[in-house]
């Protein structure tokens, strides 16, 4: 879309104050959060126990071996912690390593970790790296991973391709990856809004789920993916007065109080987008958004 100018403001992604606020109405918006959750811990553990058990019956040790996770951007741990319960359940011996870049996170995470209350997973070994994704590649190690787990992350890695190959290369064999990230085509408001190019005053990024299948495909993985359908009630993006509309319409322009300082034709354009696209509603009165996410799984 040309001719919308560039939107003269300050980005949500440097704004984590901000970030904070939109985020906790976000979450009363949509049902993602929940079932991302839910999938996290009421399925995904199965999964990843199924595979790591055929490596048990394989070598049929006396000792069972040390199940090895890895988490990369896990943030304040919320998803991770979720799957890590259930495995602490059911496998004796766990070791965690997790690598975020955020301190303020960090130390969020290892808080819900000290107040869970929950005594197995407080056993977990854990080791943490402040550090990206790009810098944890670069340290010199030689773990392999029972299980790696992704959620919200790619859209903030430099090359997407160069770090599958190396979360492929530390996956033990009978290990496998969870990646949770924004859906694609038609299922979900921030892929389409977020599409490079389509509107070039937009600085947030996307992966393209294809590509990231594709990727591991070629280095040898089992993947499967599906879609998690989730929904956003966007009622509030049209009351100009409501905050709840204004901080979402924040989140998917990543503009800080883009109702304000937009240009009025950019969010005229904008708001029409998204009342004529695929991923928008109406039920019971509601102005409701295709909100999807997708799981990728990977099996070495
Ligand atoms: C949207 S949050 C998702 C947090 C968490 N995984 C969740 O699902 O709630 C993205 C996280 O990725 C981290 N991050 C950003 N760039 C990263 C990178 N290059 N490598 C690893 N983590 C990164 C951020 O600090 C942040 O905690």
């Amino acid at each position: 879309m040309d001719g919308e100018g560039k939107v003269d403001s300050h980005y949500v992604a440097s704004n984590h104050q901000h970030y904070k606020r939109i985020y906790q109405w976000y979450e009363k918006l949509t049902d993602r959060i929940e079932k991302v959750h839910r999938y996290c811990s009421e399925t995904f553990p199965d999964i990843a126990i199924g595979n790591f058990a055929r490596n048990q019956e394989r070598d049929e040790t006396e000792h069972p071996e040390v199940f090895r996770y890895f988490g990369v951007g896990s943030g304040s741990g919320d998803s991770d912690i979720a799957i890590l319960t259930q495995l602490s359940k059911r496998l004796p011996r766990i070791e965690a390593t997790i690598t975020e870049p955020s301190d303020k996170m960090i130390a969020n995470f290892k808080l819900a970790i000290s107040e869970c209350g929950n005594d197995a997973l407080q056993k977990i070994k854990f080791t943490w790296n402040q550090a990206t994704i790009e810098e944890y590649m670069k340290m010199p190690q030689d773990t392999k991973f029972h299980c790696i787990f992704l959620c919200g992350v790619l859209a903030y890695f430099k090359d997407v391709d160069q770090v599958v190959q190396y979360l492929y290369s530390v996956l033990a064999e009978n290990g496998t990856i969870l990646i949770v990230t924004e859906s694609g085509n038609e299922t979900n408001i921030f892929y389409e809004v977020w599409y490079p190019g389509r509107f070039p005053s937009i600085n947030e990024q996307i992966a393209i789920p294809d590509n990231v299948v594709a990727s591991f495909e070629r280095c040898g993985g089992k993947v499967r993916s599906s879609n998690l359908e989730c929904i956003l009630d966007g009622s509030t993006l049209v009351d100009e007065e409501s905050e709840s509309g204004s901080l979402l319409l924040d989140l998917l322009t990543g503009v800080v109080d883009c109702r304000k300082t937009a240009p009025p034709e950019f969010l005229r354009q904008f708001l029409d987008f998204i009342s004529d696209s695929n991923v928008s509603f109406k039920q019971e009165g509601k102005f409701l958004l295709k909100n999807d996410r997708v799981l990728i799984i990977v099996q070495k």
